[in-house]
């Protein structure tokens, strides 16, 4: 297991190790007195990072010396070498960087390999000279390539070298050649000098102090975001890092999610402001060189459904400008227990006006149509303040060059602008209403074709202040008819309260999710804020509605194009299912609203019941791969899963009898018709040429994990046609008839459960992940990049044939069928497919983190808790950009509670076996379950649980059979130790 995500880290020679300008300088002093040319100082200036024979072509040029002959340039170059190499045998420490030595002996304490790459030939001897050579794993200079940067080579052949796949290398570059060299590498890359001087670098130090090493080996990043209790804080502004900013610190609500972006727009700060609104869609294009059948017609993408957080600040006539010099600080942070996203900055203009802004935004949680941007100014002395916001007739989505939702007709209904937005290629359309105020008094617009604007000014006096407020309503037709659209906008809007009190209300939902909800943990800041984290977007991107569902990156971004996953209904679900159960039951209702679509699906794929779309926003199959997407029976499953972990959490028997049966009872029949008995495996029920959630193992024979859950599936879906024949026979009959289904078919669930292949293999004692896994290539995992999709990276026909898993796959089925393997199985299953895993979806460290915490594999369970709790806060993936992990923030949660915790529910009932990871002092988390409310806690001391409210409950707790009454909490007398492992 590698410790870090950055396993290299290599360096540029000059201005990043050592400064040997000077000695260039010399050289080229030398060389112009020789011939008699002028040399300033201003030149040497400018001739610093630049090859040797431009810098002569460019002391030629300002002498006036034209012509040259090709051989006199070489000789003249060579003669300046031989000066400078001169020269340079004058080097020593005090041209050595500050700081820079140590802080790579200390990368070389922790096992980092460290490499130099420099296109100079003589960097061997600068580094003999200096008797640093044995610093460096390996040196690469210019006397090994043969191109220079930008181009990849010299830090590829490092890389190579060292052995470390590029993906885990950092490199450290002070010129923008360099910079494009690690990014044409594949590389991250961290910029020595000034952000001006290198705007390419996704992050730039000055020198080598106050790196958090850690941070950097983690994050690429030499520093994390601070801890600051219930905020997530961007402290300082860098133009590179805005998007991932946008992404993190979104406000959204189920329906629609508000990008984190700065109000204003600035050349050079990448940013996507968009409202993307869940469940509206576009159309793109698929092609195919050969369609076969059942393929999707058309991809699908969610919609930037409005750019509205846009506002111009003005002072004097002087606009503001986030890169311009004028800039003193800068915060941008969520309040998750506000749930509202905040900003304040301060600027200086050229005439001296100290400017101070607060900004802060909210999707409403309460009012799901609503959302609110308050932009406040306040100023030093007597000027002019102006302020413009602007709202985008056709906002753009990321991915597409044109804009495919546009504005039909803008309007004005009491006191409210209206907007009738509409989807070129599918005809969504999303009524918008909005209205502006300026210091509380409503100001009017000005409506052109392509934007409404709303501008206006103040002459303030020092110390006086200037607010603009921007209220929003955004309905669309998942949930309203078109022709009412612009009505119930407006009509929404008018019932909104004011600014303040959206606020406020906002607050108080927030505050009564937390007393639900909240995990708190003691020893680690930064878990904590992971933790939090994970909960506040997970809770804040469920829609609720029954018509919408959670997309893999909620509404954060658009990454994944707005579609909806089995993330959902595996990872997204759990932590509401176990804090506010009824919540997740609209999103088994959106699944439910699509059960059509995916009879349709089944009938194109040639099969019988329904087979939910591995990519899907309105139901339709939008996944471009069907070998690791349509393949991906599992899903069926999952629904299932779902549907019976919500019932049997709520009670909710109203929710199965009307829509739950019928969804397990259609993806059983689709898997039943799948898959057959086969005699070559002693006729038993075999599920072939599928994918499981290893996506980098396609058309396999008897996926484990599939079998198993399917299994249960088919079990479980013929208990529930059984059990409501007997309690709801009116629905029942109603339901079969419907559907056409009879009581031999679910006999035929029966047999094939009781039949159904399960994959072993005797010689190792494990589960193998499918029938052909075992008898794959062997992979050597050290060049295997962990956390990233290696399907980028190899062509499918050589994936295909290896032993690499792209996510946990049997050791998800480890976790959710844990009863049916004793522990040793568990173990050489989980070990065997573990170092074989690259980890290359979000999907999986919380998976194995659960498996290991429960094989007391401390080390591995923290690790790999972590990567999840930290997956967004340190951008593993570096994707982050384009929205959070969805599924992964569920996981968090899943990892802790069920990993550290040891939440489990079998037929008897719940069990918790809560351990302490070492590096904690102690943590606690609460459960809801078939109605009571529970508190589990857990330190180095002591292990407790506590009921607060509901019916006495008997549960296992810490291997001891329990029974809990409201004030009398237990304490474990088990006298097995608290510490993992
Ligand atoms: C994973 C899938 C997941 C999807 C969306 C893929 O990389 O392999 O399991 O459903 O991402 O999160």
């Amino acid at each position: 297991m590698f410790k870090h995500h950055i396993r290299a880290v290599l360096f540029d020679l000059d201005g990043v190790v050592v400064r040997t300008d000077r000695f260039h300088e010399l050289g080229w002093v030398r060389l112009a007195e020789a011939h008699g040319w002028d040399f300033s100082a201003e030149l040497g200036h400018r001739l610093r990072g630049i090859s040797r024979l431009e810098s002569l072509d460019i002391i030629l040029g300002e002498n006036g010396l034209a012509g040259v002959s090709d051989a006199d340039r070489t000789a003249w170059a060579e003669e300046k070498n031989a000066y400078y190499r001169e020269a340079v045998q004058g080097i020593d420490e005090t041209d050595v960087l500050p700081g820079v030595l140590s802080f790579i002996r200390e990368l070389r304490e922790r096992d980092i390999k460290v490499a130099l790459c420099s296109a100079s030939k003589n960097a061997p001897e600068v580094l003999q000279l200096l008797k640093i050579t044995d610093l460096f794993d390996e040196v690469v200079c210019g006397l090994d390539i043969t191109r220079s940067k930008p181009d990849p080579q010299v830090f590829e052949m490092a890389a190579e070298r060292l052995g470390v796949p590029n993906f885990h290398c950092l490199v450290f570059e002070d010129a923008p050649s360099g910079v494009e060299a690690a990014r044409r590498a594949g590389m991250k890359c961290v910029g020595v000098g000034t952000a001006e001087g290198l705007p390419e670098a996704p992050v730039v130090i000055p020198n080598y102090a106050n790196i958090d090493i850690e941070a950097l080996l983690d994050s690429a990043r030499p520093f994390r975001p601070e801890p600051h209790g219930w905020r997530l804080v961007e402290d300082q502004f860098r133009p590179r890092r805005s998007l991932y900013w946008e992404s993190m610190l979104a406000v959204t609500n189920g329906v629609f999610g508000v990008r984190g972006n700065l109000e204003e727009s600035t050349p050079g700060v990448e940013s996507y402001p968009a409202t993307l609104v869940n469940g509206v869609v576009g159309y793109t294009d698929y092609q195919y060189m050969w369609k076969f059948p059942g393929f999707p017609d058309r991809g699908h993408c969610v919609r930037n459904g409005g750019e509205w957080t846009l506002v111009e600040l003005w002072v004097d006539e002087e606009r503001f400008d986030m890169a311009g010099p004028g800039l003193k600080s800068h915060r941008r942070w969520l309040d998750m227990k506000a749930g509202s996203m905040h900003r304040e900055f301060v600027w200086e203009t050229a005439t001296g006006v100290r400017v101070e802004v607060k900004t802060r935004r909210l999707a409403s949680m309460v009012r799901r149509e609503t959302a609110v941007l308050e932009y406040t100014v306040r100023v030093s002395q007597d000027c002019e303040v102006r302020l413009l916001t602007r709202t985008v007739g056709k906002p753009r989505s990321r991915h597409f060059k044109e804009a495919e939702v546009v504005c039909r007709e803008w309007g004005q209904r009491e006191g409210w602008t209206t907007g009738h937005f509409e989807s070129l290629t599918s005809g969504q359309g999303i009524g918008y209403a909005e209205q502006v105020t300026a210091n509380g008094e409503l100001v009017s617009p000005l409506v052109a074709k392509d934007e409404v604007r709303v501008e206006f000014s103040r002459a303030l006096k020092a110390g006086g202040s200037l607010r603009l407020g921007k209220r929003v309503a955004i309905v669309t037709e998942l949930e309203c008819p078109r022709a009412d659209l612009l009505t119930r906008a407006v009509n929404c809007a008018l019932t909104a309260p004011e600014i303040d009190w959206l606020f406020q209300e906002q607050a108080d939902f927030w505050e009564r999710y937390w007393e639900k909800a909240d995990i708190v943990i003691e020893g680690s800041a930064l878990d904590q804020l992971g933790v939090r984290l994970s909960l506040f977007h997970n809770r804040q991107s469920v829609p609720e509605d029954g018509v919408r569902s959670v997309s893999a990156n909620g509404q954060t971004g658009d990454n994944y194009g707005g579609h909806v996953f089995w993330d959902t209904e595996m990872y997204i679900i759990p932590p509401i299912l176990y804090s506010e159960p009824e919540r997740a039951r609209g999103m088994l209702e959106y699944r439910y609203g699509i059960l059509d679509k995916a009879r349709e699906q089944a009938r194109r794929m040639q099969g019988k019941g329904a087979l939910f779309s591995w990519n899907s926003i309105t139901g339709e199959e939008c996944a471009h791969v069907y070998e690791a997407s349509t393949a991906e029976y599992h899903l069926q499953s999952a629904v299932a899963w779902a549907v019976d972990r919500y019932v049997e959490a709520t009670g909710d028997l109203e929710f199965l009898y009307a829509m739950g049966a019928e969804m397990m009872f259609e993806t059983a029949r689709f898997l039943r018709d799948r898959g057959c008995f086969v005699p070559h495996k002693g006729d038993r029920f075999c599920l072939n040429v599928v994918c499981g959630p290893n996506e980098y193992s396609c058309g396999v024979d008897n996926n484990a994990y599939t079998n198993y859950l399917a299994q249960w599936h088919f079990r479980r879906a013929a208990e529930v046609f059984a059990d409501m024949e007997r309690q709801a026979p009116e629905r029942f009959r109603e339901l079969c008839a419907r559907i056409g289904l009879e009581a031999d078919e679910a006999d035929s669930w029966q047999d094939a459960a009781s039949r159904m292949y399960l994959p072993w293999d005797e010689a190792l004692g494990i589960v193998p992940q499918d029938d052909q896994f075992l008898g794959r290539d062997p992979v050597d995992m050290s060049k295997i990049p962990l956390h990233t999709d290696v399907r980028s990276l190899v062509h499918p026909l050589n994936l295909w044939r290896m032993q690499l898993i792209k996510q946990a796959d049997t050791v998800l089925l480890l976790f959710l069928f844990g009863d049916l393997f004793d522990r040793e199985t568990k173990r050489r299953t989980y070990e065997f497919h573990e170092a074989r895993t690259n980890h290359g979806s979000s999907l999986s460290g919380c998976i194995h983190s659960i498996v290991a915490a429960e094989l007391g594999l401390a080390e591995d369970a923290y690790h790999f808790f972590r990567e999840a709790a930290l997956m967004d806060i340190n951008d593993l993936k570096g994707n982050t950009d384009g929205g959070v992990h969805s599924a992964c923030l569920g996981g968090t949660w899943m990892a802790l509670v069920n990993g550290f915790g040891g939440m489990r529910e079998t037929a008897e009932g719940l069990s918790l076996d809560p351990a302490l990871p070492e590096a904690w002092s102690g943590y606690s988390f609460p459960l809801v379950w078939r109605g009571r409310r529970l508190r589990v806690s857990c330190d180095s001391e002591s292990r407790r649980v506590e009921l607060l409210s509901g019916d006495p409950l008997d549960i296992v707790f810490a291997s001891e059979e329990v029974s809990l009454k409201i004030g009398q909490p237990h304490e474990a007398t088990h006298a097995k130790a608290c510490a993992l492992g």
